[in-house]
């Protein structure tokens, strides 16, 4: 049995689906904070059974039977989160799983600019300690465009501070990348980087933004201290425009930016491109 956390949210949820396309729904089940969430998925013959990162006794419960457990990386920001990798990670083991799956990311690393990457490392260094088999999926950068663009289509500019070449995905792919590497005979150990085979930068945005729109968009850099003033002058919480100015930091250091073929690979077909991704968004928008 395939056992999968954070199935309610974006990323697993897309890895639960692909899973149906390939397996029986009695092959997989769920453990999600509330159950009530899950409901389709428990309609369609999916194991739901409820567990959070804090409660070891119930991840416990929810993670009986599994051979392998994908574990989706916290985004409880009240919570200590490493702490929260360990409890859910020591809970498979004691589970008796074969082999446990990390959501991590690419450019994962102690002394990074950017929290998450050191956050990845240390759940990747306790699941290399922890005796059972482990792959960590190493995703690109991905999150909604609205956030990473800002309002292009009403102001014609892409306004951000300066950025590096990074990789980035679109959600769906590395979702269907996990399902994947779950049904797969080939065993994926430690580290795997899921990139696309080219990284970009936000002027590449900028540039296909500008054909699909058939309008120019202009990419502007933002001095970084001037751009969190802007942020907190919008409502934005200090704490959280500094969060995404390391993020961009991290990408001009290069964190973000080793493309890799595995990802394609795994799809069988190119990863969704920005230009995909950016006319998906449009679709979306004009609806
Ligand atoms: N590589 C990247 O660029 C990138 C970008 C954004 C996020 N991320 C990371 O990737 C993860 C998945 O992304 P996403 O887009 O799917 O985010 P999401 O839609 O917010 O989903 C996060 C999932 O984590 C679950 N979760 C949070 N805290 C938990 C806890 N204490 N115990 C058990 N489950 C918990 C949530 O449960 P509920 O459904 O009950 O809320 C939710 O299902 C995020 O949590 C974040 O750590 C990576």
């Amino acid at each position: 049995m395939i056992i999968v956390t954070g199935a309610t949210g974006a990323l697993n949820g897309v890895t639960v689906d692909r899973l149906l396309d390939e397996l029986p729904p009695s092959d997989i089940g769920v453990s999600v904070r509330k159950p009530e969430h899950a409901q389709q998925l428990a309609d369609r013959g999916v194991r739901v059974r409820q567990g959070s990162y804090n409660d070891p006794a119930a991840l416990r419960h929810s993670f009986a039977d599994a051979e392998q457990v994908l574990l989706v990386s916290s985004s409880d920001v009240t919570a200590d989160v490493n702490a929260q990798h360990r409890t859910a990670i020591d809970a498979a083991v004691e589970a008796g799983a074969q082999r446990i799956l990390y959501t991590s990311s690419h450019g994962t690393g102690f002394n990074t600019p950017y929290p998450p990457l050191a956050i990845n490392a240390a759940a990747e260094q306790h699941l290399a300690e922890s005796g059972v088999a482990w792959t960590a999926l190493r995703n690109g950068f991905y999150g909604d465009l609205s956030q990473l663009l800002g309002p292009w289509q009403a102001t014609g500019t892409i306004a951000k501070p300066a950025d590096g070449p990074f990789s980035w995905v679109d959600r769906r792919d590395a979702g269907e990348a996990a399902a994947r590497i779950l049904t797969s005979d080939e065993p994926f150990d430690g580290p795997v980087d899921l990139t696309p085979p080219t990284s970009v930068t936000l002027a590449d945005f900028a540039e296909q933004a500008s054909e699909l729109s058939g309008r120019h968009v202009e990419r502007i850099v933002v001095d970084d201290e001037k751009w969190v003033v802007g942020e907190i002058a919008a409502g934005v919480p200090e704490a959280a425009a500094r969060f995404t100015l390391a993020m961009f930091q991290a990408t001009r250091s290069g964190h973000f930016a080793q493309p890799g073929l595995t990802l394609s690979r795994l799809l069988g077909r190119e990863p969704r491109s920005i230009a995909d991704q950016l006319a998906a968004e449009q679709f979306v928008k004009t609806r």
